[in-house]
């Protein structure tokens, strides 16, 4: 049976699939947490949060971050004054979307509140492995296309450092090595579902994935938790491999804290750049965003007298989950989209007009910060030199 056959049967048997690769039907995170052995965001560590920053981000009080390992330990080891360090990632396959966009807006807030340093990791390897259409070259070039994206979140660049695994792997081959030693091929075989026709560049790949969780601690001398944001679908690098090596290479196990993903345009499914016609890319036009958005499924009823009597059925619309993930952070004007579309007030023409103008401005106002990023990606990208955190603006000033 190939990949495409065993998703199938998932799907069927399931009703949906989340691996990294493949997110597909209509996902049960309450399933999710069980079927990996994550934990609930719970009450306490959102008082935590409020306590130590002040605020809580509302990707933690909506639960779209909502799952974790070990987070508690994390924010408790900050409180005794232990830093931890994030780490998180991109598959440079393509343009980046609003979805790629919900752990980095997250990472983000993460770094300014805490102060931690950010490793980023673009996997120019796994995407030439895994995408028949794309030379090494080219996933090389995509991936510093998305590090303009990145900086575009605002990242501080004194605590930030990005790489591609071939641009860093005489630094990184070391540790992605002893990770390798620990990790058998029934163990990959049984997380990711490799089978005889799998290349073996893709069979030693979580190894790399999995070295990042402990690059910081060997670059420094000495252990630093790891704490990683990304969507649920990456949990596999961790739970399968990371935080087996972990304690047998002396490293904490890393903690990670995960989120939902945002639906493409269509009827069900996460936003993918695999579906580009249902994905909202940080490069599209303002014709382009305005006419995704109109074309986009909703929960809307066959005609407007039904859906004045019936109301829009908001928990299966693409938009209305839009306005949830990014675009109406007022908890109470949220509220009110929600009654209204329920209520048969508010008609799905209008809330997707409304919806278009937001998008068009967030993505123009993106657009902006990416354009003037161009001038800072040195600043970034760090240089494949022995020992080291040294970034391209630097060895250029030599
Ligand atoms: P990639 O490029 O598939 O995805 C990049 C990040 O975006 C998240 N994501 C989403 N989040 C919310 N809604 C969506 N619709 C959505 N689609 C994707 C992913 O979970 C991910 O966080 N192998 C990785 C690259 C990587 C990485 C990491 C990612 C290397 N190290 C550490 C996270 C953490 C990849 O291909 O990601």
């Amino acid at each position: 049976m190939d990949r495409e056959d065993e998703d199938k049967r998932q799907v069927e048997e399931n009703d949906f699939i989340v691996t990294p690769w493949t997110v597909k039907g209509d996902v049960d995170y309450d399933k999710l947490i069980d079927q990996f052995g994550t934990s609930r965001i719970t009450p306490e560590i959102i008082e935590t949060f409020q306590r130590l920053t002040g605020e809580v981000h509302p990707f933690l009080r909506r639960r779209i971050f909502y799952s974790h390992r070990d987070l508690d330990d994390i924010l408790r080891r900050y409180e005794n004054g232990e830093q931890f360090f994030l780490y998180t990632g991109r598959g440079p396959s393509g343009g980046v979307h609003l979805g790629h966009l919900i752990p980095w807006i997250f990472t983000k807030y993460m770094q300014d509140k805490f102060g931690a340093e950010l490793y980023f990791q673009m996997t120019d390897d796994e995407k030439y492995f895994t995408t028949d259409r794309l030379p090494l070259e080219k996933t090389y070039e995509l991936a510093m296309e998305n590090t303009l994206d990145l900086i575009a979140i605002g990242f501080d660049p004194k605590k930030t450092f990005v790489f591609t695994d071939t641009g860093y792997m005489k630094t990184m081959y070391g540790i992605a090595a002893k990770v390798a030693k620990h990790t058998t091929l029934s163990t990959a075989k049984a997380v990711f579902g490799f089978e005889n026709s799998t290349g073996i560049g893709m069979i030693f790949f979580p190894a790399v994935q999995a070295a990042t969780c402990f690059l910081p601690s060997v670059l420094k001398g000495y252990n630093i938790p790891c704490l990683i944001p990304a969507a649920i679908d990456q949990d596999p690098y961790w739970r399968g491999i990371a935080r087996e090596v972990a304690p047998k290479l002396g490293f904490y196990k890393p903690a990670q804290v995960h989120s939902k993903f945002i639906p493409g345009l269509g009827q069900g499914g996460k936003m993918s750049a695999s579906e580009p016609e249902t994905a909202i890319f940080t490069t599209d036009s303002p014709e382009v965003v305005e006419k995704k958005v109109k074309s986009s499924f909703t929960g809307g009823r066959d005609t407007q007298i039904e859906q004045r009597l019936l109301g829009g059925r908001a928990d299966i619309c693409p938009v209305y989950h839009y306005y949830f993930f990014l675009f109406e952070l007022d908890d109470r004007e949220l509220e009110k989209i929600y009654d209204d579309c329920v209520g048969g007030q508010l008609l799905c023409g209008d809330c997707k007009m409304m919806l278009a103008s937001r998008v068009r401005r967030f993505i123009k106002n993106h657009q902006e910060k990416r354009k003037a990023a161009k001038d800072h990606l040195d600043e970034f990208i760090i240089e494949d030199v022995s020992g080291g955190l040294v970034k391209r603006s630097e060895t250029k000033q030599r």
